[in-house]
Formats: C-alpha cells, sequence, structure tokens
C-alpha cells in the first residue's frame, strides 16, 4: 500500500485554542489521521466536551490542559504539561488568539498589551520551549495561525494586524533558525471563516462586507482549514517553511477589503 503522506501516526501535537472554532477543527483532522492531541484553552468546561467529542473521531488520543495564554506562568505550565501528556510534541500548533476592535486613536493599553501576548508572545514562549526536543529528535512542525489582516489590514485592527503581521515575522525567523534540524515553520492566513465565536458574533453588515470581499463569495467553513494545516503539519509539507499559506476565499486576490 502506499505510503500516506498526509499521517500523522505517531506524531503528537499541541493545538492551542483547541476547544472551539478553527483549533478545534485543526485537532480534530489530526486526531484523525492518526496524532495524539493536547488542545488547550481556558474554559475547562469546554476543553473536557471538546475532547471527549474528538476522542470519538479519530485514532489519535486526546489530552487538554485549561491554560490562559495571556499569563506567562500558564503558557510554561502549558509547554510541561503538554510534553508530559504524551510523552513529547512534535507538532505545535499556535492557534489561540482574540481580536479588540479599537480605531488607533482608541487603543486601551491594557488591551493591546493583552492581545500582544496572547496573539504573539504566547507563540514565541511555546516554540522557545518546544522547539528544544525537535532538534533534539531531528524533525518538528510548527504552525502559526496569523490572518490576511496580518497581510493587509481593515478600519479598527491596529493591535490585532500588528500581532498577526509580527506572528509571520517571528514565522519566517525560526524557520530559518529551526530549519537545519528539520524543523518546518509556517503561517496559515485565514481570511473570514464562520466559527459562531459567542462574544464576537458579526453584525448582519459585517458578514456581507466579508462576503463580498472573498472570490468565493462566502464565508469559509472551519474544516476547510484542515487539509491546509494537514499539509504543513505532516510529511507532505516536508520542503514548505517559512512560508505563509491564505486560506482565504481569494479575499487577498481583491481590492474590496
Ligand atoms: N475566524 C476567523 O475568521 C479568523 C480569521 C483569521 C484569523 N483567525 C485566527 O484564527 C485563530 C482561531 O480563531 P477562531 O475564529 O477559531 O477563534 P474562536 O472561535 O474565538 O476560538 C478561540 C480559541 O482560543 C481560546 N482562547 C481565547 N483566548 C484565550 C486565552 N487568553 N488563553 C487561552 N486560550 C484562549 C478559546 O477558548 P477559551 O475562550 O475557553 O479560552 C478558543 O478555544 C485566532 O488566532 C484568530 O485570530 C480567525
Amino acid at each position: 500500500m502506499a505510503h500516506d503522506i498526509f499521517s500523522l501516526s505517531g506524531r503528537s501535537a499541541l493545538v492551542t485554542g483547541g476547544s472551539r472554532g478553527l483549533g478545534e477543527a485543526i485537532a480534530r483532522a489530526f486526531v484523525q489521521y492518526g496524532a495524539d492531541v493536547v488542545i488547550a484553552s481556558r474554559q475547562e468546561e469546554s476543553l473536557k466536551s471538546t475532547a471527549s467529542r474528538l476522542q470519538t473521531e479519530g485514532t489519535g488520543r486526546v489530552a487538554f490542559v485549561p491554560a490562559d495564554l495571556t499569563r506567562r506562568e500558564d503558557v510554561a505550565r502549558l509547554a510541561h504539561l503538554a510534553r508530559e501528556a504524551f510523552g513529547k510534541i512534535d507538532i505545535l500548533v499556535n492557534n489561540a488568539g482574540s481580536h479588540h476592535a479599537q480605531a488607533v486613536t482608541d487603543i486601551v493599553q491594557r488591551d493591546w498589551d493583552e492581545l500582544l501576548e496572547l496573539n504573539l508572545t504566547s507563540c514565541m514562549m511555546l516554540t522557545r520551549a518546544l522547539a528544544g526536543e525537535m532538534k533534539e529528535r531531528g524533525w518538528g512542525r510548527i504552525i502559526n495561525v496569523s490572518s490576511v489582516l496580518g497581510l493587509a489590514s481593515r478600519r479598527k485592527c491596529a493591535a490585532y494586524s500588528v500581532s498577526k503581521a509580527a506572528l509571520i515575522g517571528f514565522t519566517r525567523a525560526s524557520a530559518i533558525d529551526l530549519g537545519p534540524f528539520g524543523i518546518t515553520v509556517n503561517c496559515l492566513a485565514p481570511g473570514p471563516f464562520n466559527v459562531r465565536a459567542p462574544d464576537a458574533t458579526p453584525t448582519d453588515r459585517q458578514r456581507e462586507n466579508f462576503t463580498r470581499w472573498t472570490a468565493l463569495g462566502r464565508w469559509g467553513r472551519p474544516d476547510e482549514l484542515a487539509g491546509p494545516a494537514l499539509l504543513l503539519a505532516s510529511d507532505a509539507g516536508s520542503y514548505t517553511t517559512g512560508t505563509v499559506i491564505a486560506v482565504d476565499g481569494g479575499a487577498l486576490a481583491s481590492t474590496l477589503a
């Protein structure tokens, strides 16, 4: 039988923000392709129910660690507990992220600091904590979930765009440092995905704007990020590093942003 270049059998992954939305979709794909997966986010109940659901959907095992990634002590604890869950982490997905809509003149310092802690600093800390052992094993995959708003921007997106653009810079730098050790580091840049985040239901007008922005004329479904994530996590992506894959229904092809 042909070797399945997308297989993640024998691999262990950490997916931050894996309790719902895009992180859950990525974690599901990994479990279905055979990886053991640790999901992490703040709310324990939601982690618990997502983990038990995922466990029935694939062959990989699932564990969870509650952690608030705006708190550096939680990030350090997560790196330790995630490694302990299945003995190693081969694949790190820095997916947890959030967004505050604030115009440049209205930026609240505390919100700015918190957003950068979550969207950027936690990604650096997890990479720093977990890449050492990947180097020793000579194999690793790091996927940073940026955004099309790290490549372009919109109104009231300064902090978010800065964090996501910086994450792309961090990805390129990490790819160069870690490439000689068999570790690839890449970004996914999603466009508008319908994830039904409880606190951030888009208004009809926002929904329509985003829909018109895409070439496909619709929002993405979370499962449509699974294929690109699998590519970057598996042997299929072995010669892909330091790059950004936009998964945006063609939004960046348009000037309608
Ligand atoms: N959806 C889109 O259209 C879109 C587009 C471009 C980029 N993205 C990026 O894709 C990633 C996932 O977005 P999503 O739409 O799936 O978001 P989501 O549905 O709001 O899910 C966010 C996940 O992150 C966790 N999280 C939030 N704050 C956290 C914190 N302080 N510490 C630990 N975990 C935290 C959430 O769980 P808890 O609340 O329980 O902590 C949840 O698991 C983000 O980085 C986002 O910027 C999304």
